[in-house]
């Protein structure tokens, strides 16, 4: 079964201000650092994805094939942008770097030791998370985003806004390769299970890392919210987790949030720009257009291309 949603491969390159730090939500720090250790797996966990559902391409029909293509050039672009946002980090926190290796070292192993299928699991699995991210940062996006740097909130919501739109693809491919064969579910979930342990091993690692490089350990703060977020994501995450394992489910049952599907339809191809996050005028994109001389274009405001 395929959702028969689009997914569209998009060209958009950040450039990141060279006085941008690696703390760009200073009213929440903590926020930072969590999210910077996601960025940080990104560049290892994405490419994996990428070569093991690109071996499959071969083996599948349209419309997947072209879908599934679409997908990955999304999550091709998205670890390259990534990549080179993640210099910032390792640059400021020397003890990223050997994390970073060790990352590499890990998810290798993981896919020279495993088989095609369990990789394509792995791959779906991973999407589980991502979409859930997706859904919990769209919830929280105000109060976690207040006063942030725009271009890296941009950079991380462009993501998850993507992941929104890729949510089935990996699925597809899985059940459409491997859905008649034995144990398909059981791969799926512990698949599933292995993508969530080493991400939240990484995500402590990393977060923990960069809290103590900005001295925010001993801040009982900093512990509250991160608690706090973590809490409220596993309550986002785990019941995604578990309809995903159950026989009847597909990843176009969950609902999306509207706001990233409104934001990315505002991508200026010619350009390769998004407006920045906060500029989205909601009314008037949910519509097909302005009514004339009513709302202000988006894009009056500053745009990426202007940050350049
Ligand atoms: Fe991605
Ligand atoms: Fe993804």
């Amino acid at each position: 079964m395929t959702s028969g949603s689009k997914v569209t491969a998009r060209r958009i390159e950040f450039a990141y201000p060279p006085d941008m730090g690696p703390v760009w939500t200073p009213a929440k720090p903590e926020f930072s650092c969590a999210a910077n250790a996601v960025s940080l797996m990104m560049p290892v966990m994405e490419p994996y994805f990428v070569r093991s559902i690109a071996a499959a391409l071969p083996d599948l029909d349209e419309p997947l094939r072209s879908e599934t293509e679409a997908y990955l050039a999304q999550e091709a672009q998205h670890h390259r942008q990534h990549r080179r946002f993640n210099r910032v980090l390792v640059d400021r926190y020397r003890w990223l770097a050997p994390l970073e290796h060790l990352m590499r070292r890990v998810y290798r192993s993981v896919e020279r030791r495993a088989s095609p299928q369990f990789n394509i699991a792995f791959a779906a699995g991973s999407e589980t998370i991502a979409y859930s991210a997706a859904r919990w940062a769209a919830r929280h996006r105000t109060e976690l985003f207040a006063g942030a740097d725009e271009v890296a909130s941009t950079l991380f919501l462009w993501h998850l806004a993507e992941e929104v739109e890729h949510k089935s693809a990996a699925h597809d491919v899985y059940w459409s390769r491997y859905g008649g064969r034995r144990g398909a579910r059981l791969r799926y979930s512990a698949a599933t299970a292995l993508t969530v342990a080493l991400v939240v091993l990484f995500v402590i690692a990393g977060t923990t890392i960069m809290a103590a490089g900005e001295r925010r350990l001993h801040r009982p703060m900093a512990w509250l919210r991160l608690v706090r977020w973590s809490i409220g994501f596993a309550f986002e995450l785990l019941p995604n987790l578990v309809w995903s394992m159950l026989p009847s489910h597909h990843p176009s049952d969950f609902t999306d949030p509207l706001w990233y599907e409104v934001w990315l339809r505002e991508l200026d191809g010619d350009t390769g720009t998004l407006p920045l996050w906060h500029l989205i005028d909601m009314e008037r994109s949910l519509d097909d257009g302005p009514e004339p001389g009513s709302a202000p274009e988006l894009g009056q405001g500053r745009s990426l291309e202007e940050l350049r």
